[in-house]
């Protein structure tokens, strides 16, 4: 059966119990802290909710944040105003359910999480995230994500760059 998506932000109706990522940190955030998060102003979640079965397919989370420039390469400084901080904003998490990994569903959630970015009312100049380890880096990295300099999980993808790449 084809997925039947819906990407909206986390809910009462939402059965945060039933999700199962692998990852037992992401899936304690989802079930206890996700909603304190967005209560507070600190994090918005938004999930993949599959419709025809009543299932969290995916989530993750958004948040403000910002840049130093001098961790940005310089091909692409060299371009910008000489500003000391970028407006960005931050993939705190994202995580799939293991039942639904492996059909597109991640890339879904990070084109979403662009789409949101490009049409909030402050500008960022970039979508930031810090990779938990080396296989999600290699996701990123797939998504056209760009290590800081010096840094190998902490990684950028310029706004603009990925409006052309993901259209
Ligand atoms: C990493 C994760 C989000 C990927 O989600 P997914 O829905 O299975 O991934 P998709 O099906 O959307 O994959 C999209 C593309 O990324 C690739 N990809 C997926 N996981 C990857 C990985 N770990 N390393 C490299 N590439 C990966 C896929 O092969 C696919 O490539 P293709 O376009 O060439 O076919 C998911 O496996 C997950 O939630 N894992 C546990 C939590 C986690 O590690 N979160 C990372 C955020 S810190």
């Amino acid at each position: 059966m084809s997925l039947n998506l819906i990407i909206e932000p986390l809910g009462g109706s939402h059965d945060r119990k039933a999700f199962s990522c692998g990852v037992v940190a992401l899936d304690h955030y989802l079930r206890e802290q996700a909603s304190q998060d967005v209560k507070r102003r600190i994090s918005n979640c938004f999930v993949a909710a599959d419709r025809n079965v009543d299932l969290i397919a995916g989530y993750y989370t958004l948040a403000a944040s910002s840049v130093p420039i001098a961790s940005l390469p310089d091909d692409l400084t060299k371009r910008l105003p000489r500003y000391p901080v970028l407006p960005a904003i931050l993939i705190g998490r994202l995580a799939v359910d293991t039942r639904y990994q492996g059909q597109r569903v991640g890339s879904i959630l990070v084109v979403d999480a662009l789409r949101r970015c490009a049409q909030a009312a402050p500008a960022s100049f970039a979508l930031i995230v810090d990779a938990k380890d080396d296989k999600a880096a290699a996701f990123y990295r797939k998504h056209g994500f760009t290590p800081f300099q010096g840094r190998l999980l902490s990684m950028f993808l310029s706004v603009a760059t990925a409006l052309k790449l993901f259209g």
